[in-house]
């Protein structure tokens, strides 16, 4: 199942290498030190951009609730569908579109705020007013003390980041290929 994820991920990459960002999923060091800022009690709907081949996502869903739900929006038609064949649970809703409709897709599940989102799309390839776009619309689709984490190969993203949320907690994890910046940000106050 690995080696058939990773070369699936790898056989996308060259095909549209900016999109993806990485030739191979996150490393297992990379997911635990992400899935440690959540707190499973209050991911009650969880929301994933980029989900790839489902690396997180099935961690994720190991750790939610029975009655938590996960909106994974993917932007690459072949990731999505694999996504979609690959993992059979009733709380994974998977979406072939852009994070920059995040707000459409929870709408289209009646659910008007989530606790958490995470990301690892490539911000820094993407232009900068469809950047700030998916940021203003992530930011509008968290609940009061949501959180955003975000994971990247560079901090071009973390001035834009700052722009919507303030300021920004910052880590790192260096057991990956590439090495990783992780960045917290929480919906404090009204914007
Ligand atoms: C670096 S990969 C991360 C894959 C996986 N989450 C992991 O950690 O191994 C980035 C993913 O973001 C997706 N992506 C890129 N731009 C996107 C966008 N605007 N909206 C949703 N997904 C996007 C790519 O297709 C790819 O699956």
């Amino acid at each position: 199942m690995q080696l058939n994820d990773n070369l699936m991920f790898a056989r996308t990459f060259l095909r549209s290498p900016k999109m993806l960002g990485s030739a191979i999923p996150s490393s297992r060091y990379l997911i635990s030190h992400l899935l440690r800022h959540f707190d499973w009690q209050k991911a009650k709907t969880v929301v994933e951009y980029g989900p790839g081949v489902g690396t997180i996502t099935r961690q994720m869903l190991r750790n939610m609730s029975s009655d938590a739900k996960l909106l994974a929006i993917e932007s690459n038609q072949e990731l999505a569908e694999h996504l979609k064949e690959n993992i059979d649970d009733p709380r994974l809703h998977t979406r072939l579109t852009s994070a920059a409709n995040v707000r459409k897709a929870l709408n289209g599940m009646r659910i008007d705020a989530a606790d958490y989102v995470i990301s690892g799309i490539p911000f820094s390839t993407i232009p900068r007013k469809e950047r700030l776009t998916i940021l203003r619309n992530t930011w509008k689709s968290l609940r009061p003390g949501g959180v955003f984490l975000v994971y990247q190969f560079s901090g071009a993203v973390l001035p834009s980041l700052e722009e919507v949320f303030g300021p920004v907690h910052q880590e790192f994890e260096l057991r990956n290929v590439l090495p990783a910046r992780i960045f917290r940000c929480e919906k404090n106050g009204a914007k």
